[in-house]
């Protein structure tokens, strides 16, 4: 078990890659605490996993709210004592469909990063006070190669997915010295429910992407898991400000 113990904090993990990363995390020994808008989502979850054994709490929370982020790291204090690893799942991906850049009304945009910019900071400004007191953590940031592709008609979510990166490789020189790594991974077209029903997609999306990568294959949820684990485990002590492609090859331009 590779987790053993590790108290980790996903965001979002009420479906999607977010609900994988919870129960693989927790097959690797880690007790896991669901931080998740959606309640319902998030007690299936919990209920899969402790089905499995493991350790698990919902902590019902809003990202882009500062006294639910707050919340979040209180309580997961308050049951595990410790907190080891935040990983910034959560985002506005589910139903953004693909639009013109001027189509985007200034109310989307605004909740967009609103979520998935503001949200990552809050909940790294929430859980870095006890991480500092440990002398070690890690924050993963979840990005997406959209942005390095330059994938057109999705504008707020391509800068937003561009500004968590930003965000891991200034802060990672603000923590270091209190022994915190923060990293970004950046994962392809995966093949979750919110993928395969964009709106607005072009016809055939998944076969294109596929034979865009190099691996000639379309992105699962599992494909991730891995370097999540990495990111997550002592092994990658030494690591830190970085942002690691796990998309088969598809952002090599
Ligand atoms: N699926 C892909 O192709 C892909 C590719 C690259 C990056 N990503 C990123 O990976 C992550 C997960 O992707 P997914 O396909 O599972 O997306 P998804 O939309 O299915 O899941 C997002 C989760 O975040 C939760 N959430 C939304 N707003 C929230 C808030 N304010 N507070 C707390 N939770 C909130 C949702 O309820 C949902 O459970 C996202 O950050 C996404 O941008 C996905």
């Amino acid at each position: 078990m590779k987790l053993k113990d590790k108290v980790v904090i996903i965001t979002g993990a009420g479906q999607g890659i977010g609900k994988m990363y919870a129960t693989k995390l927790a097959q690797e020994g880690a007790k896991i605490v669901i931080a998740e808008i959606n309640l319902d989502n998030a007690n299936a979850v919990a209920r899969e996993i402790e089905g499995q054994g493991g350790d698990v709490l919902v902590v019902q929370t809003d990202v882009s709210d500062e006294k639910s982020t707050q919340k979040m790291a209180d309580e997961t204090v308050k049951a595990f004592d410790r907190i080891d690893v935040l990983i910034n799942n959560a985002a506005i991906y589910y139903g953004i469909g693909f639009k013109p850049y001027d189509a985007i009304s200034v109310e989307d945009w605004d909740r967009l990063m609103a979520v998935n910019v503001k949200g990552s900071w809050l909940c790294i400004k929430a859980v870095v006070p006890q991480m500092k007191k440990q002398k070690k953590g890690k924050i993963i940031n979840v990005s997406s190669a959209t942005w390095l592709m330059g994938i057109p008609y999705m504008l707020h979510y391509v800068t937003s997915k561009a500004a968590v990166v930003g965000m891991v490789r200034a802060i990672s020189r603000e923590i270091g010295e209190f022994g915190i790594n923060i990293n970004a991974v950046s994962p392809g077209l995966t093949m979750t429910e919110a993928s395969l029903t964009l709106p607005g997609q072009p016809p055939n999306l998944d076969k294109m992407i596929s034979e865009q990568t190099a691996m000639k294959r379309n992105e699962q949820p599992e494909d991730l898991v891995g370097t999540i684990i990495f990111l997550s485990s002592d092994g990658s002590d030494f690591i830190t400000g970085q942002l690691i492609n796990v998309d088969g090859g598809w952002a090599l331009h």
